[in-house]
């Protein structure tokens, strides 16, 4: 017996995601699955969780830091940019690396397939990017985005075990980056939010929370794409469908996903800065402790 499960062992398909990081695994239906239909949709999900990442690397926060590697105030700080830049594009190059190695054909032209940035978004994002002495909400979202990778990141090292190796080794070596990246975006926050005058702090704390609510929050675009191309690839699921997307559609409402996704003790520095500032207090009901 003890032959027989070590072989079950191996031949248990590796993910590419750990399974709580991806929605369909907190609906109900997810215990109805069979084990290959849920390691084809995690796999799908681990590819899109890389094809995020390069998007926030490379349209959410590069000309941000950019403009800061030009006009922040000392030469620390512009320097510190610098190499953030050059940190981020080798992380987004290990990522679309993997990418191509998974699937060469469908990632040959383009780091997005499954994400829902067409060009023109890409050039939208760049353009908000650019403008981030304007709209330093961008950096609490950058802020946010890398304390959550850290988060993602020991994750995937508790899951190490079942989580292909080639996803855990880029995972590995974005995690060694992730602290000093986020000791970056403190430093810039700290300088540029106190910098901005407290009206533009206010419109910039609404547009924050609205672009979280809207955009980081619920599997409404491209989570769903990634949820669409897996029945696509499942007809032999087109009986549970309507189940499943009622499930989905539940997640809004369901506190077990909501509360897995921005956890207080997860952001630690963003809960602690954000305290500082009052017009930031709807960050208060926004992390959410497990
Ligand atoms: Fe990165
Ligand atoms: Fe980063």
């Amino acid at each position: 017996l003890g032959a027989l499960v070590e072989v079950s062992f191996i031949m248990k398909a590796l993910l590419y995601v750990p399974e709580e990081l991806t929605p369909l695994f907190f609906t109900p239906s997810y215990t109805s699955l069979t084990n290959e239909q849920r390691v084809s949709y995690n796999r799908l999900h681990g590819m899109y969780f890389l094809e995020q990442t390069i998007f926030f690397e490379q349209f959410l926060g590069k000309q941000g830091l950019q403009w800061l590697a030009k006009h922040a105030p000392s030469a620390y700080l512009r320097r510190e940019a610098e190499e953030f830049i050059m940190e981020e594009d080798q992380h987004s190059a290990w990522f679309r690396e993997l990418l191509r190695e998974i699937d060469p054909h469908v990632y040959a032209k383009s780091d997005f397939h499954l994400l829902a940035a067409g060009d023109l978004q890409q050039a939208m994002m760049s353009k908000l990017s650019a403008n981030v002495s304007r709209l330093p909400a961008l950096l609490w979202l950058q802020l946010m985005a890398e304390e959550r990778a850290l988060h993602f990141g020991r994750c995937y090292l508790r899951h190490a075990d079942e989580v292909d190796p080639r996803f855990m080794a880029v995972q590995r070596k974005h995690l060694a980056d992730e602290p000093g990246h986020i000791r970056r975006d403190l430093l810039f926050l700290e300088w540029l939010w106190s910098a901005t005058p407290a009206w533009l702090r206010r419109v910039n704390a609404w547009l924050l929370e609205w672009l979280l609510r809207e955009f980081f929050l619920l599997p409404k675009r491209s989570g769903q794409r990634v949820l669409d191309h897996w029945l696509e690839r499942h007809p032999e699921l087109s009986s549970q469908r309507a189940v499943i997307l009622s499930d989905w559609k539940a997640l809004s409402q369901n506190t077990r996903f909501i509360s897995s996704l921005y956890p207080r003790s997860a952001l630690p520095k963003t809960s602690e800065l954000a305290s500082a500032w009052p017009e930031l207090t709807f960050m208060n009901t926004f992390l959410t402790d497990p």
